[in-house]
């Protein structure tokens, strides 16, 4: 029987192993991690964190043939094949600070495997590395080895899941990429990563290549992903100033096939914890290797994504008189996309900061996101104004603005009517996300702002008197 082990039981760790235990039965699947609270999260009936369909995957598997378990080093003994989903944030300080991935954990991890092995492994990278990050961890491994005669084979299979979609993306993936050596031993070992992946993904996306591809390959597809929101944000601001739609664009756009319609929804910019991360230490790989310009023009990508958000600070401010100082602002939505809890650089974040910044009084509702992970990610020292509620209308009750920073689908239903009623007048609306009727929400009486339409009359005359 063949014994899996996941190192890092975190958004990309957990739901992988749990999919790949639901898949082969046949399959023994630890996942381990050094947070101790972590791993009893996942042995509870809280999971860490909310992604939908996790829940169903894991009471299915869970005291099977999968476990969670704080005991590393007894599982990656024990494992034939172990996946290193480990977290590799930007370096905050040193040599590459603010770019480059620091690779503490997965250096670490790669001794502790080193340490503990006495038999044979193949050792899969599923955390998102810098290219030619396999060559390094392949002499941590053969340099450290405490038993003689080990081999290790070292494979690339990054994982391409989008948070709230998780479960979905894993179970029927466009396509799986394994990179690994090209001699008969590498040819083995991605051999033997297919034949698990074999157990419902169909061969024909099953995509095998050399190690160096799969590994950039990863950096490539995120960075062309955000590199497509900020192509269709930086044409929202075009819309607000030319009457053009910003949704009409995307449609248009998307029906090309050449184009397709994907990645096409212009908002107040893209969070989560990989976009910026991956780019900047896709900038880093550029600048380290000479190539400055290629470097600055994925830089662009996440200037524009800077100058979205800070668009939109600027918009609200603006609109309402040029002073928000003191006034409520109903915020709806802080998770950095729909159907997640994660707050990891959501822009939710910026642009609270800077309405705060600007002295607002802030009412915060996510369906999703803890006051307690609210409060952390504003790093509040006790003097904002700063209130987390229960619903969308505690948030806007008494507020001058509302700003909806997640694409929520609940609140595309609520009764805006009744919102607009206990309001203060005007009352003004911004859609960051551009999932409300701009329409009805104007007939209702409110001043509308939405990203990328044209602007209401109103918001038109504001701007000409400032
Ligand atoms: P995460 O922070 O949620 O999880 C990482 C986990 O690894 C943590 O629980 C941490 O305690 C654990 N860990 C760190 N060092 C360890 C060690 N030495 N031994 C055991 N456990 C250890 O991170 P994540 O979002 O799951 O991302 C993991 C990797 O996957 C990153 O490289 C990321 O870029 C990549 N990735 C993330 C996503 C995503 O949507 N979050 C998608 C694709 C790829
Ligand atoms: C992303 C990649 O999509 C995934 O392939 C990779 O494995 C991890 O990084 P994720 O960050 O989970 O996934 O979510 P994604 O759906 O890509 O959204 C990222 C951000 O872009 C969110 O803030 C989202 O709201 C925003 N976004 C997405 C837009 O603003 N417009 C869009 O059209 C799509």
């Amino acid at each position: 029987m063949v014994k899996i082990c996941g190192i890092g039981a975190g958004y990309v760790g957990g739901p992988t192993m749990a999919v790949i235990a639901l898949k082969c039965p046949s399959i023994e699947v630890a996942v381990v991690d050094i947070s101790e609270s972590r791993i009893s999260a996942w042995n509870s009936k809280k999971l860490p964190f909310y992604e939908p369909g996790l829940e169903e995957v894991v009471n299915q598997c869970r005291g099977k043939n999968l476990l969670f378990s704080s005991d590393v080093e007894k599982h990656v003994y024990e494992a034939d094949i172990i996946f290193v989903s480990v977290n590799t944030p930007t370096k905050i300080k040193g040599i590459g600070a603010g770019k480059a991935a620091d690779l503490t954990y997965w250096e670490s991890a790669a001794r502790m495997i080193a340490d503990v092995s006495n038999s044979d492994k193949i050792v899969v990278e599923k955390s998102t590395v810098p290219v030619r990050t396999a060559e390094a961890i392949g002499k941590i491994l053969s340099e450290n080895s405490k038993s003689k005669g080990i081999k290790y084979q070292i494979l690339s299979n990054p994982e391409f899941l989008s948070e709230g979609t998780a479960i979905q993306d894993l179970l029927n993936p466009d396509r799986v990429l394994i990179g690994g050596n090209q001699d008969p031993q590498g040819l083995d070992a991605i051999q033997k990563l297919k034949d698990i992946y074999a157990y419902w993904v169909p061969q024909d996306r099953i995509i095998t290549t050399n190690l160096w591809s799969a590994e950039l390959s990863k950096l490539a597809d995120n960075a062309f992903l955000a590199q497509r929101i900020s192509s269709i944000n930086a044409m929202s601001a075009l819309c607000e100033a030319t009457g053009a739609e910003v949704s009409q664009v995307s449609l248009a756009l998307g029906k090309n096939t050449k184009i397709g319609p994907k990645f096409l929804n212009a908002s107040v910019g893209f969070g989560g914890s990989c976009f910026q991360k991956d780019i900047m230490n896709l900038v880093y790989i550029c600048e380290s290797n000479g190539l400055t310009q290629v470097g600055n023009y994925w830089k662009e990508v996440i200037k524009v994504n800077e100058y979205q958000k800070s668009r939109f600070v600027h918009r609200v401010v603006t609109s309402m008189f040029n002073t928000v100082s003191g006034k409520k602002i109903g915020i709806l939505g802080f998770a950095f996309k729909k159907d997640t809890s994660d707050t990891r650089k959501s822009p939710a974040i910026d642009v609270c900061k800077g309405l705060l910044g600007d002295n607002a009084c802030l009412s915060i509702y996510d369906p999703r996101v803890t006051e307690h992970q609210i409060e952390k990610e504003l790093c509040m020292d006790g003097v904002e104004c700063v209130n987390v509620v229960g619903d969308a209308y505690e948030a806007t009750r008494d507020a001058h603005g509302l700003c909806i920073l997640t694409e929520w689908d609940e609140f595309k239903t609520i009764d805006y009517q009744r919102v607009y009623q206990n309001m203060e007048k005007p009352a003004f609306v911004f859609d960051g996300r551009n999932i409300l009727d701009v329409h009805k929400l104007r007939e209702i009486g409110f001043i509308v702002y939405s990203i990328g339409n044209p602007l209401d009359q109103c918001l038109i005359n504001i701007n000409i008197i400032n």
